[in-house]
Parts: C-alpha cells; sequence; structure tokens
C-alpha cells in the first residue's frame, strides 16, 4: 500500500538545536536551504569557492568549506550534482560522518550504485523532490510544496525516518504529501522516465520537424505546430489534472482518432522491448559504468552530442519564431540559451 506522509506526520523537533549543511547551492541547494531556513532550521552552506558560495552568501548563510560545514553539521544534505558527489564525499565528507550524524540525498543514485558507502554507524536518508529546484521554493513560498520521495537506507539511530520527514517537512513536501518509497525505487524510475520520455520526446519533435520542413512546408509554421505555439504546455497540463486519456475530449475527434490509430504505428511491442532493456542496463550498472566513463574522459561524448543537437537547423528556426511572433512565452529564454542564425 502507497504511504504518503503529510505535515503532521513529520516532527520538526527532531531537527531543532541540530546543524544542517547544505552541500551545494544550485538548483536544490538552493531552494531546500531557504525553505529549511524559513521552517526555523539551522542551516549552513558547505560549497567549493565559486559563484554559488557568493549567492549563498548574499542569500544571509554562513558559507564554509565543504568540509569545514560536513565536520560541524549534524545533518549533511548532499545537494551537488550526481556525477561529482563521489569524489566530494571522499575527499571532503567521509571523515566527518560517525554515529549520530545523518546524510541526506536528494536522488538516491550514488547510494544504488554503491559509489558512495557511508560508515556504518551513520544514519542515510533520501529526500527526493520530483520537482525542480527553482519550484520548490516557488511553491514554498506560496506556502505550498513539491512532492517527494522519502526512504531511509540506513537507520543506524533508531530516528533516521524521522529525520528523513522533518528535512521533507522542512522544504515543503509533507505540504503535498511524501510518498514511502526507497533508494532503488527512486533511482530506477528517475533515469528510467529521463531515458524513455524526455529524450525521446526531444528526438520526436525533431524528427517530425525534418520530415514536415523536407516535404515543403514553412519551418516557423511548423515548429508553431509542433510546440512554440505553447499549447504542447496546455496539453501537458490537462494530462497532470485530468488524465493521460481523458484530456482526450479537449481535442476534436478527428484529432483523436489520429491520435488513437497512428500512435500504436510508432510506439509498438519492439518500442516495449527496448524499454525493458533500458531498464535492464540501469539496474545491472551498465548505464552507471559508461556515464562514470564519460566524466572520467571529460563529458567529451556529451559535449559532441549537445554541439551537434545545438547546430540543427531547429535552433534557428526557434531564434526567428522568437523574433516574430509576440509570445510571451518565448521571451523566457532557457539556460541553454539559443543558437544564432
Ligand atoms: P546543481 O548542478 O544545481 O549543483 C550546483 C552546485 O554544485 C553548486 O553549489 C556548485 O558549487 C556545486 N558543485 C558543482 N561541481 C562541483 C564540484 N566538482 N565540487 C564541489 N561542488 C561542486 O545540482 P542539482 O541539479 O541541484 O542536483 C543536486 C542533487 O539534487 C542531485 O543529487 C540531483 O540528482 C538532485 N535533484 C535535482 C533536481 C533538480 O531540480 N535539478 C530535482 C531532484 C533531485
Amino acid at each position: 500500500m502507497t504511504r504518503v506522509y503529510y505535515d503532521s506526520d513529520a516532527d520538526l523537533g527532531v531537527l531543532q538545536n541540530k546543524t544542517l549543511a547544505v552541500i551545494g547551492y544550485g538548483n536544490q541547494g538552493r531552494a531546500q536551504a531557504l525553505n529549511m531556513r524559513d521552517s526555523g532550521l539551522n542551516v549552513v552552506v558547505g560549497n567549493r569557492r565559486d559563484d554559488y558560495w557568493n549567492l549563498a552568501t548574499r542569500d544571509g548563510f554562513k558559507v564554509l568549506s565543504i568540509a569545514e560545514a560536513a565536520e560541524i553539521a549534524d545533518v549533511i544534505c548532499m545537494l551537488i550534482p550526481d556525477d561529482v558527489q563521489p569524489p566530494v564525499y571522499d575527499q571532503f565528507i567521509k571523515t566527518y560522518l560517525g554515529r549520530g550524524k545523518t546524510l541526506d540525498f536528494a536522488s538516491g543514485y550514488n547510494l544504488y550504485f554503491s559509489h558512495i558507502l557511508p560508515p556504518e554507524e551513520a544514519d542515510v536518508v533520501m529526500v527526493a523532490p520530483k520537482m525542480i529546484g527553482q519550484s520548490v521554493r516557488d511553491l514554498y513560498v506560496k506556502g505550498s510544496g513539491g512532492p517527494a520521495l522519502v526512504g531511509v537506507q540506513r537507520n543506524a539511530s533508531g530516528w533516521a525516518h524521522q529525520t528523513a520527514l522533518a528535512i521533507a517537512k522542512a522544504i515543503g513536501a509533507t505540504r503535498v504529501g511524501a510518498i514511502e518509497s526507497s533508494v532503488e525505487e527512486e533511482t530506477i524510475t528517475d533515469l528510467f522516465a529521463e531515458q524513455t520520455l524526455d529524450g525521446p520526446f526531444l528526438l520526436s519533435m525533431q524528427t517530425a520537424f525534418d520530415v514536415l520542413v523536407d516535404a515543403g512546408y514553412n519551418p516557423e509554421v511548423v515548429l508553431l505546430e509542433l510546440y512554440s505555439s505553447g499549447e504542447v504546455i496546455e496539453v501537458l497540463k490537462d494530462i497532470v489534472t485530468a488524465g493521460l486519456y481523458r484530456q482526450l475530449d479537449n481535442h476534436s475527434t478527428t484529432s483523436q482518432y489520429g491520435q488513437l490509430t497512428r500512435a500504436p504505428m510508432i510506439v509498438s511491442q519492439n518500442t516495449k522491448t527496448i524499454y525493458q532493456q533500458i531498464l535492464d542496463d540501469i539496474k545491472n550498472g551498465k548505464f552507471s559504468e559508461e556515464w562514470e566513463l564519460e566524466r572520467e574522459a571529460g563529458y567529451s561524448k556529451l559535449t559532441q552530442l549537445k554541439k551537434a543537437a545545438l547546430a540543427h537547423r531547429i535552433n534557428a528556426a526557434e531564434d526567428r519564431i522568437k523574433r516574430k511572433m509576440r509570445l510571451s512565452w518565448l521571451s523566457e529564454t532557457g539556460e541553454g540559451g539559443s543558437s544564432s542564425e
């Protein structure tokens, strides 16, 4: 049975008179540090000397080196990117973990793949927001929150579960519901969704663009049809609120018929076999080993793939449509920036 925790199930008192060190002040680090401080907890930030250090200082936090923060903290929140966590843990954090300390992760990745092996005496918990950092903060400020998965990897003190729930409450997650989960479940479902949905969504947009433009249609009209009009945002919202198939009634019957008859031509039994292979590669560690080698190689393949993606003609069409149309969401440039024509 799915166990969901709300504010009344969690006690912030567990963290009162304790020091929480937020390691990293990026997407999750900033949002969680601000929310926990606003929830009345004693938060310090541990960061290397970079722009994030300056940002945390400007936000009024006491900022220490990662080692100093880990040393004084009762709860250490690992909020730096997953791929840099193992060396940072080994170099600056491991020494300071012991009895009475808690190590908290926002993702199960390094625990599941045993890239980080905390000592037996420490509590190890996971509070994984299912929401981007900025929204974790924005929703909290509005009096709401983003949902999260909570799990206990090691309960050395007997208090690990209460600590995880208190962290979930402090960041706002138990306002809307924190679901009992596990490091394995979080890691597998998170990676699987990224690899089978997010990536193919981008490539199917590009493929549809190529087919229509090669057939002689105006790239800007094609882009408007595919996603630039913003209709896709509304459809996704309807999927979230009404339901995957229950939102179909918002579309014409012609559209409904076209969607339901053509989709199985693309997503077929063969797709399921590929999904299964992707799931197997995640579970048996093949993907994580590949990603580890990529990190060691200085991210050369990722750099090359992103370069090729940003050189595709769809980027230039996006720039043109942004200039020509007065659609407010088109000027909200994402972090990836835009290419030149
Ligand atoms: P991020 O990329 O925003 O992290 C930036 C921070 O990491 C900065 O403070 C920077 O100084 C520090 N950092 C980067 N490289 C470093 C290095 N080599 N040594 C020391 N510090 C370094 O990270 P993000 O996206 O917030 O992810 C943090 C954790 O939260 C990860 O475990 C991720 O899986 C999880 N998560 C992230 C979500 C998101 O909104 N991006 C959503 C849910 C979970």
